[in-house]
């Protein structure tokens, strides 16, 4: 029988869905139809697990239900045929579950856009085993991405469920902690522990429908499925799948068709596509062990396989070790290996593992229905193909499992580590003797293919373990002879090759004791150590409390812009440039309103006449941008938006708009900042800082020592975890509301205004929280989803989404600015530095966007935290064909902190000094007063650097790191120290903080501030001013969405000092609103419900506004000074494997000076995650393009940011306590999000000493950001 009907669960409902359309994911089925808006979507291709959700099924082979976590955006929505699937909402019905609880309370949310899919991930793990091991917990979250957190939390979170979550104790019980020698006892050493909450309980868990294990017992049904471009026919036996080839010929056979939706989904094709799913045949589902071997079906999943090979075959954990480097176990869950198998890819992890057993795979020939078995050996063609022929199909893979004295090795490494791709890998399998190898059969994944190196293998043969050890250099030699050396990066690769081989040996000869960077659970120390607060009932002021939505987003109940639903909504889809810089001859969108559903084409042609093209230039939106909303008769990079598809759903969008037919005629680019150089293309005039060009001249020319040099950091990509995105409804007459997900309110309304030419009273702003932004949604960035959304709702009068895909938004929107500089440094020979010279080139990309601001900032504090008597800086802001940059957290700051430590290591290496000793010779202290005058003041910046070098214990480990490097050959050690100095609040329009208070007579408060919640925790900052200002518990007072009918010209949140600045404003609302209920309180004694009432019966105000700059003056301060620093320290080391570039911090301290920190949780947050953001923007963290302008790492997968697994061993964050501050900060305390980010430098300076310490050098080396695995390898083995 056949069927179309599909029949499967969510959270515990049934449900049935006739003829779904086999394209469709299981993410849109359960956001759009099912409303259930918890389950994510970030990237939707796989790569960051916010999506994820659990599917309980019957196991055949197990007899039992198994749970497992996928990423829905991968799973086509036939696939969960006669599953349960379990979403965020389903695991928190009438509780908050443990995990979601120990994740908000452990302050492992931020922006909480990827707590759901956090959240699921783990509780696939609990649903399993109840207890896990750090490690598992480590593998089950490896391939969910939070750009946010820094990670540390989530994993002491997760941790909690683990029996021996080991490393540090968590404090003792006087709130020391025992684990660290010598710490104040007055100090916490945790946020949170979670001895306290509630144990899991995994009899209290949504249990697999009853119907479902009763339909599961009946046979399965062919399925067949036609949908709008797609028809699936999912036989139940392999003859119905040869009838239906032969009927069907122009046919693709697929098992999960995981990667085949993917792929389809990116493509426009309007053509039919049949395939021929072989999931539901129960032969080729089997696993079974027959005769020693395991035979296991291709209906299987690589997650399904590793599970039946790890419980059957007796060295299984060894033979899958490289799953251990799987991507993401959501991933691998979905996988088929017959998919995987048949790729033949040098990249495929199955590929090189298969081959290396050489296992048997079995073949069906739908031809003449026949049956073979051949090794994979010879299903590997020659050209990396399969030698299958188009009839054939895979049916099995045949593990020996009577393997006796075999050992398993295997490496794959990445360009980040955890949750990669495959740059190299290799397996070798191993025959040993006592110390003897009697076999070895060794495959590698090099280029393109899965490569046997059949005679270089027996070279391992016949020899003993020490043997090989001593005498590897001499027949290792010749690796190189078995590849072609014309392959990209031939050095690196054969690099990586050399030290998987020596790896293999080190094992053989060490056994478990060998670890070469891996992942060491034992050695977690994770400590946070702040001033405890007295807790005296009432003032939530200084409490590590939970950021205001954590139970919200764990529980997936925040609501971001894409959650939204109105009634008629259209959805908008970007067209994007393909050229970098071209005039556009013809735009012919026919193709595209061709397709059922498609509702409009747009661009510049449809801005009203009243209106404009580039809403952000004049002084209205501060920045002079003229950026345009649609590029009009040329386009200036690729992925340059040129109009836009309005259709009924997002993805026929997104399909028709990639139909729409442009034509260019190219224009030469300009695509590096040397290109633009020498073209003279500028975006302005050069700016320039500090001395006249004489006087700085003539201090290099007179000084002991001069040196001169160059050094590059590269852009930053903000991979917020929500996209651009915005909805914008017309209500009535020309007005609207706008959702969109910003950092501005007000920027957002009067650019909508001056868009469309209607006055910025007709729209309201409505922002409730923002998925991270990092400064990438302030000004003009938002708008590419914002303003062709609300050209269209002007224009077509409906509701319009416009939410843009990761690849869109990436290839459409700004990243930090790459920065050159040219520098001149002239210094003594005890290392003062006396004066120094930078020229800084400034790619800003096509348009202006904030570049002017952001090289002012890179050009006025070029200095950073140092003392230097005579500077000049020139900045030259170059204009290039590639993505407009912006603002990104520290806005210029990372890019001179980094720049600056550069230097300052040429002059360390020149004078032959430590970095750290001439550093602390040149700092600028309290009072020094910088080049344009304003002096350093309420600062503590040298405290931090003394207090992190005695955390760190500094002095030992530089000691302990020389032994190490005296005695590594090729693993080698850096430590190093950073500083950061960050000078607040940024005066201007940009400090006035706003605030609406308002007190419902029943006594309850709401709060409505000015600045955007966008993880930075604002609005728990924002609550514990309000609990201290009117002496109210926190619970008493309710932080409202942020909306421009409440507050008005509001600036743009950002520059970390949303707290001091709308703390101030509700402060001072909270005054004014006491003052008119003092008689009352008193008349109360002090109860406010009665006093309010009572107040309110008398007439009084009981809602104050307040629109407040911070005081200058008064305290002698003037123009754009800051009022104060918050300073920071830390110190890394890192361990560096020189023969591969792959590298691990083991530890890292860092103390920072937050003032009297209004909430420690929120600021040791912000520090952790800035430092991690810091830190890929110093490694892995690479924007690469083509020769023609074409952004390559353009997705969440090929841009990697830090994962799990490059959390510091140790990560041990400290807040200094008593340093002085502004008497106007609001209750003493300072601003955070930002200054941590610098930090990051210290990783940069750390791998360069570790290579410095392999390398000898004769002549100082200073190398450019990002450190990847590439650089640092070529870097520690160039002569
Ligand atoms: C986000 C992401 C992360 C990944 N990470 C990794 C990683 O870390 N390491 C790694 O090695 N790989 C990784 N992969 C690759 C992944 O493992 C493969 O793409 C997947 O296994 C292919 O299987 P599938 O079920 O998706 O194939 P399907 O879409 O079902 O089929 C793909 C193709 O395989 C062929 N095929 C499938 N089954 C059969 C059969 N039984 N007989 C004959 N031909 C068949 C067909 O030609 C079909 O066109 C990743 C992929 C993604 C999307
Ligand atoms: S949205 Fe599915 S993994 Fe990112
Ligand atoms: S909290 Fe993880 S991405 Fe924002």
């Amino acid at each position: 029988m056949t069927i179309s009907t599909i029949y499967f669960f969510v959270n515990g409902k049934a449900i049935t869905l006739n003829n779904p359309d086999p394209e469709l994911t299981l993410t849109y089925y359960i956001r759009n139809t099912l409303r259930l808006t918890g389950t994510k979507l970030g990237c939707e291709e796989g790569a960051c697990g916010a999506c994820t959700v659990v599917l309980g099924k019957h196991d055949e082979n197990h007899g039992k239900v198994v749970y497992q976590a996928v990423n829905a955006c991968l799973v086509p929505i036939y696939m969960i045929d006669r599953c349960s699937v379990i979403t965020v909402e389903g695991i928190s019905k009438d509780r908050i579950h443990p995990i979601q609880e120990r994740l908000a309370k452990g302050h492992g949310t931020q922006c909480g856009f990827c707590s759901p899919g956090f959240t699921m991930a783990m509780y696939a793990l609990l649903r399993n085993k109840a207890n896990p091991s750090m490690e598992e917990i480590n593998q089950a979250i490896k391939g969910n991405l939070c750009r946010c957190t820094g990670y540390r939390p989530i994993m002491e979170a997760f941790y909690s469920f683990s029996d021996n979550p080991g490393g540090c104790c968590g404090g003792g019980k006087d709130g020391k902690c025992p684990c660290k020698e010598g710490d104040e006892p007055a100090l916490a050493a945790k946020l949170t522990t979670f001895t306290e909450m509630p144990k899991y309980d995994p009899t209290q868990e949504i249990i697999f429908p009853p119907q479902l294990s009763i339909k599961n017992k009946s046979p399965v049904s062919s399925l067949f499925l036609k949908g709008y471009r797609l028809t699936v026919y999912a036989p139940t036996s392999l003859n119905e799948v040869v009838k239906i080839a032969k009927e069907i010929p122009d046919h693709k056979i697929i098992s999960s068709g995981m990667i085949s939706r993917l792929v389809l989904g990116l493509s426009a094709g309007q053509d039919d596509v049949t395939w021929i799913s072989l999931h539901r045949i129960p032969e080729l589902e089997k696993a079974e062990v027959a005769d020693g071997k395991l035979v296991i079906g291709s209906a299987l999943s690589l997650g399904q396989l590793q599970a039946f090979v790890y419980e059957n075959h007796p060295n299984g954990k060894e033979l899958l070790k490289i799953f251990k480097k799987y991507s993401a176990e959501q991933v691998k869950n979905t996988a088929s290996w017959a998919g995987a198998l048949t790729s033949a890819a040098a990249a495929s992890d199955f590929c090189t593992l298969s081959l290396a057993t050489n296992s048997y795979v079995h073949i069906f020939s739908l031809e003449d229905q026949s049956r073979k078995r051949i090794t994979v050996e010879q299903l590997f063609h020659s050209s990396g193909k399969t030698s299958l022929k188009p009839s054939e199909i895979i049916t099995a893979i045949e593990f020996d499992a009577n393997e006796h004295n075999v050992r398993y090795f295997s490496y794959k490494q990445g360009e980040r580590r955890g949750a990669d791709s495959t740059i190299v890998n290799g397996v070798m399998r191993v025959e040993v003797d006592g110390d003897q190898i009697k076999s070895a059969r060794l495959v590698v994944g090099v280029d393109k293919k899965p490569q046997l190196l059949e005679a270089f293998g027996h070279r391992f043969e016949n020899k003993s373990i020490p043997e090989l050890s001593s005498t590897f250099d001499d027949w290792s030699y010749d690796l190189g002879t078995n590849f072609d050396s014309s392959m990209p990066d031939f050095h690196f690769r054969m690099s990586l090759v050399k030290s998987f081989l020596l790896d293999t040996i080190n094992h053989l000869a060490k056994g478990d004791e060998y670890k070469n960077l891996e992942i060491n659970t034992d050695d977690f120390e994770f400590l946070q150590l702040y001033q405890q607060t007295v807790d005296n009932g009432v003032d939530a002021c200084g409490r590590p409390l939970a950021h205001q939505f954590a139970d919200r987003h764990a529980m997936g109940e925040a609501k971001y812009v894409n959650d939204l639903k109105f009634e008629g909504l259209l959805h908008g889809a970007p067209v994007l440039s393909t050229e970098a810089h071209a005039e556009v001859l013809s735009i012919d969108p026919s193709d595209a309103l061709a397709i059922a559903g498609v509702v409009a084409y747009l661009d510049e042609r449809d801005i009203p006449k009243e209106g404009t093209n580039t809403p952000a230039k004049g002084h209205l939106c501060l920045v002079n941008d003229d950026t345009r909303v649609f590029a009009a008769g040329k386009v200036e990079e690729v992925g340059q938006v040129i109009g836009m598809i309005v259709a009924e759903d997002v993805v026929t969008a997104r399909r028709a708009a990639k139909l729409v037919q442009i034509e260019y005629k190219k224009l030469p680019a300009i695509l590096t900042i040397d290109e633009a150089k020498e073209a003279k293309s500028y975006i302005c005039d050069p700016l320039t800082f500090g001395k006249e060009e004489e006087e700085v001249q003539s201090a290099l020319n007179g000084s002991q020592h001069q040196i001169s040099g160059e050094v590059s950091i590269g852009g930053q990509e903000h991979i917020y975890m929500e996209t651009q995105s915005s909805v914008v409804v017309p209500t009535e007459d020309k007005e609207f509301t706008i959702h969109t997900s910003s950092q501005g309110v007000a920027i957002a309304q009067i650019s909508a205004s001056v868009l469309l030419g209607i006055p910025s009273n007709n729209f309201t702003v409505k922002i409730r929280r923002v998925g991270g932004a990092f400064g990438g949604k302030a000004i003009t960035q938002c708008g590419f989803a914002r303003n062709p959304a609300l050209v269209a709702a002007n224009k077509l009068k409906r509701p319009v989404s416009v939410v843009l895909h990761r690849n869109d938004d990436v290839l459409i929107t700004g990243k930090r600015h790459p920065v050159k500089c040219q520098y001149k440094v002239a210094f003594s020979a005890d290392g003062k530095i006396e004066a120094v010279y930078f020229t800084s080139f400034v790619d800003a990309g096509w348009s202006t966007d904030n570049s002017v601001w952001v090289s002012n900032v890179i050009g006025s504090l070029a200095t950073t935290c140092f003392k230097i008597p005579i500077f000049r800086s020139q900045v030259h802001v170059l204009k290039t064909n590639k993505q407009s940059n912006t603002a990104f957290r520290g806005y210029g700051q990372p890019q001179v902190y980094f720049i600056m430590d550069a230097i300052v290591n040429h002059v360390a290496q020149e004078l032959g000094m430590n970095f750290e000793e001439v550093k602390e010779l040149n700092f600028a202290r309290v009072g020094d007063i910088a080049w344009a005058g304003s002096a350093i003041r309420n600062d503590g910046m040298l405290e931090c650097w003394e207090e992190c070098k005695r955390l760190a214990e500094w002095e030992k480990v530089q000691r302990e790191v020389e032994q190490f490097n005296n005695t590594s050959p090729h693993i080698k050690r850096g430590v190093a120290m950073a500083t950061t100095r960050f000078g607040m609040p940024h005066a201007g329009p940009l400090e006035a903080g706003s605030a609406l208070v308002q007190i419902c007579y029943d006594g309850a408060v709401s709060v409505s501030i000015g600045g955007v919640e966008m993880g930075q925790g604002l609005n728990v900052k924002i609550q514990q001013c309000a609990s201290r200002a009117l002496g109210l518990p926190i619970e008493r007072i309710n932080l409202l969405e942020v909306g421009s009918d409440k507050t008005i010209n509001a600036p743009v949140t950002g520059g970390s000092q949303g707290a001091d600045i709308h703390g101030k404003a509700v402060q001072k609302c909270c005054e004014k609103l006491l003052e008119g209920l003092k008689p009352f309180l008193e008349k109360a004694n002090g109860d406010w419900n009665t006093a309010v009432f009572q107040a309110y019966c008398n007439k009084v105000q009981l809602q104050a506004s307040e629109f407040i700059t911070i005081e200058r003056e008064q305290h002698g301060l003037h123009g754009h000074d800051p009022c104060y620093y918050t300073s920071g320290a830390c110190c890394v080391l890192a361990e560096l494997d020189t023969l591969t570039g792959e590298h691990k911090l083991l530890a890292v301290d860092i103390v920072m000076d937050c003032g009297e920190s209004l909430n420690p949780a929120i600021d040791i947050g912000q520090i952790e995650g800035g430092f991690m953001q810091g830190y890929g923007l110093m490694t892995c963290e690479q924007l690469v393009y083509n020769e023609k302008g074409r952004l390559l790492t353009d997705t969440a997968y090929k841009y990697k940011i830090p994962t799990v697994q490059m959390v510091p061993d140790k990560f041990r964050v400290k807040l200094l306590d008593g340093i002085s501050t502004y008497p106007e900060q609001i209750y003493r305390s300072k601003g955070v999000g930002e200054p941590p980010l610098m930090l990051g430098s210290a990783v940069h300076t750390a791998l360069l000493k570790a290579i410095i310490a392999k390398r000898n050098p004769t002549k100082p080396l200073i190398f450019d950001a990002p450190f990847t695995a590439k650089q640092l390898y070529k870097h520690s083995n160039e002569e």
